[in-house]
């Protein structure tokens, strides 16, 4: 039986690891740490990212975090919305901390942006037996006082690069679990209208049209909104609805 935790209940500190979320799928498999049990890294030696990306990140300027959590009364059918929880908490640290900028948004599915630029991502690793969670590892990576980016990585900020100024790496953690806590007490008490609602306020690129590769092709569209299933909903200027997943749609930036 495991006990069911907040999120940093047990916080488990380290100076380097390959990647937190590694860490924590491995623990799964021996200890079975807590719910909520968060591992912090000051350095990744190989940070993921979505898609077997790897995540840049200079050591001690940034915070690279994973926990864990068994959601038991989600069913899998509805794991969207552990990511829409986990964006929420994110964007709310965002807004705390720039409370001048008016631009911070979700972009589909679960990364943080500041206008154009990417601020923070999110590795969601579930562990389904059937139709019910075994665990789920979530992995996060949030730009705090890194200033010069040098992988490909095409849009990257930082909170200290959208502000001018530096942040307390400690003050922006303990912010972090206290909102995706707030988040997840909410899915847990069944707020999901609200849930649904705050996302989409949020959601980069609501209604506007913008331009898109969509099964290697350019469009044109605007986002609509996400389904039950987390796909994205688009509208093309001749009405016609896409409903895609992760892979079939990249975000065309202006330059
Ligand atoms: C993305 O590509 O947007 C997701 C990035 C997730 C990065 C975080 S950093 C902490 C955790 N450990 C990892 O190896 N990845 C996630």
């Amino acid at each position: 039986m495991f006990t069911m935790n907040a999120i940093g209940n047990e916080v488990i500190r380290l100076k380097e690891v390959d990647s937190t979320n590694l860490y924590l799928a491995q623990r799964m498999m021996t200890v079975k740490p807590g719910e909520g049990t968060v591992v912090i890294a000051e350095n990744q030696t190989a940070g993921r990212g979505l898609d077997n990306n790897t995540w840049e990140s200079e050591p001690s300027k940034n915070l690279t975090f994973s926990f864990i959590l068994y959601p038991f009364f989600l069913a899998v059918a509805d794991q969207f919305y552990l990511n829409k929880i986990i964006s929420l908490g994110l964007a709310d640290v965002f807004r705390k901390f720039l409370p001048d900028r008016t631009d911070i948004r979700i972009k589909w599915p679960n990364d943080i942006y500041i206008g154009d630029y990417k601020a923070a991502g999110t590795l969601v690793q579930n562990g389904v037996k059937g139709d019910s969670f075994e665990y789920t590892v979530i992995g996060i990576g949030l730009n705090v006082n890194q200033e010069v980016f040098r992988s490909d990585a095409p849009n990257p900020i930082s909170l200290k690069m959208a502000s001018g100024h530096a942040f307390d790496l400690q003050e922006v953690f303990q912010e972090s679990l206290a909102s995706l806590n707030h988040r997840y007490e909410m899915l847990k008490n069944g707020r999901r209208p609200e849930i649904d609602r705050n996302y989409l306020d949020l959601l980069y690129r609501l209604n506007q049209i913008e331009r898109y590769l969509y099964k290697d092709n350019e469009i044109r569209a605007k986002i609509k909104g996400v389904n039950r299933y987390g796909q994205l909903v688009l509208e093309k200027p001749d009405e016609e609805i896409i409903v895609c997943d992760l892979k079939e749609i990249q975000f065309i930036f202006e330059p």
